[in-house]
């Protein structure tokens, strides 16, 4: 049996218990899948904190359409950058899950995996084992493949590489069809490769080059997200994690986990003292281990419509040529 318990808006509950195997910190897409796979040996206990609340029967998570509509909630931590200097000073907001699930829970269910070049550049790094062949086989095992349906691949000409696809992991993975993909085949597929750009048949396999499908993290029968409370916590939480008892003032863990997100983690780690000392005195925290690069270094990127290119030298705005196409079909169709 598993000894898995899960606490939820941690300033309301507390346990009996105190001590435990593992303390995962942050119910998120890392922590729920890491926090079921360690109970998987029923002598370790584990428990995990999740600031936010458990989102079950919200229906702006489990459909996946309303999915913007967290945002500012709730269910979002709504943190906001600095001002952007090469934005025009623009202050972007950072959407993070803070809710079970995490990101997996608020975001809007596209799947992609990294190029193979950046999982290698990890391993070159120093970081043993991370590499594009570890990363392909892990996210495989994680995956549960829905291959389109007969319809979809005729009328959109789907196609993808059975090689590239797990089929039996909690992650389910499909496409929904909405009517806007047939812009895809009659419209983008022909100009890029007009422009001299070849189809990408699937672009699960490390190589993203060239118009390619993008799958959801979507059941295909229910239309509902599958996300780590979905796929990984669901299928095996029992009565137990529900919490109750007495209040206790801390938590003893064998082994703590943080998995508070890219924006929390450090947080913690630098109200913990882990951080780079010249921050930490400044906010007047002493100083537990000098390690300068917490809370430094974060690159992130604009979202994108998930097509990405190897550009040459000197080529062609293929925005520009993109989008003329796409107005001048949507121009027709609407006048159709
Ligand atoms: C869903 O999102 C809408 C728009 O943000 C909000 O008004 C509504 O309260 C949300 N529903 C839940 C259950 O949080
Ligand atoms: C369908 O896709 C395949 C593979 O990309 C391509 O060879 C074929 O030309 C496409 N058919 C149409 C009608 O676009
Ligand atoms: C897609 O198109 C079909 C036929 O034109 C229409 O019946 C259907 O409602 C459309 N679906 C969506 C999601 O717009
Ligand atoms: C592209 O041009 C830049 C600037 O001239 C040069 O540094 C770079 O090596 C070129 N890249 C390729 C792939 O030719």
């Amino acid at each position: 049996m598993r000894f898995l318990i899960l606490l939820v808006t941690i300033a309301y509950f507390a346990l009996a218990a105190a001590s435990f195997d593992y303390v995962i910190v942050g119910g998120g897409a890392t922590g729920l899948a890491l926090a079921v796979r360690l109970s998987e040996d029923s002598s370790k206990s584990v428990v995990v904190l999740e600031a936010g609340g458990t989102g079950f029967g919200n229906v702006n998570i489990t459909n996946l359409r309303l999915s913007r509509s967290n945002f500012g909630t709730p269910e979002d931590w709504q943190f906001v950058a600095v001002p952007q200097t090469h934005g025009g000073n623009r202050v972007q907001a950072q959407a993070q899950g803070r809710v079970l699930g995490g990101g997996s829970a608020i975001n809007s269910g596209m799947y992609t995996r990294g190029n193979e070049i950046e999982y290698d550049a990890l391993e070159t790094l120093g970081a043993k084992g991370w590499n594009w062949k570890s990363m392909f086989a892990a996210v495989k095992k994680s995956e549960r493949f829905f291959p389109p349906s007969t319809p979809d691949v005729q009328v959109l000409n789907v196609t993808f590489d059975p090689a590239f696809h797990g089929i039996a992991g909690p992650v389910a993975l499909s496409l929904q069809a909405l009517n806007i993909s047939r812009l895809f085949p009659a419209v983008v597929v022909p100009t890029l490769r007009a422009l001299g750009f070849e189809m990408n048949f699937d672009s699960n396999g490390g190589r993203h080059n060239g118009p390619s499908w993008n799958y959801l993290t979507v059941l295909p029968d229910t239309s509902t997200r599958s996300h780590a409370v979905s796929g990984y916590y669901l299928p095996v939480a029992s009565p137990l994690d529900n919490p109750g008892g007495s209040k206790v003032a801390t938590l003893n863990g064998a082994n703590i986990i943080l998995s508070a997100s890219t924006l929390n983690t450090p947080k913690i780690l630098e109200l913990s003292g882990v951080g780079d000392p010249n921050v930490l005195r400044s906010i007047g925290i002493d100083v537990q281990i000098d390690l300068q690069g917490v809370g430094a270094n974060l690159c992130n990127q604009p979202m994108s419509t998930g097509t990405s290119f190897l550009m040459r030298n000197g080529t062609v705005d293929v925005g520009n040529a993109i989008r003329s196409a796409i107005l001048d079909f949507l121009s027709r169709s609407l006048r159709s």
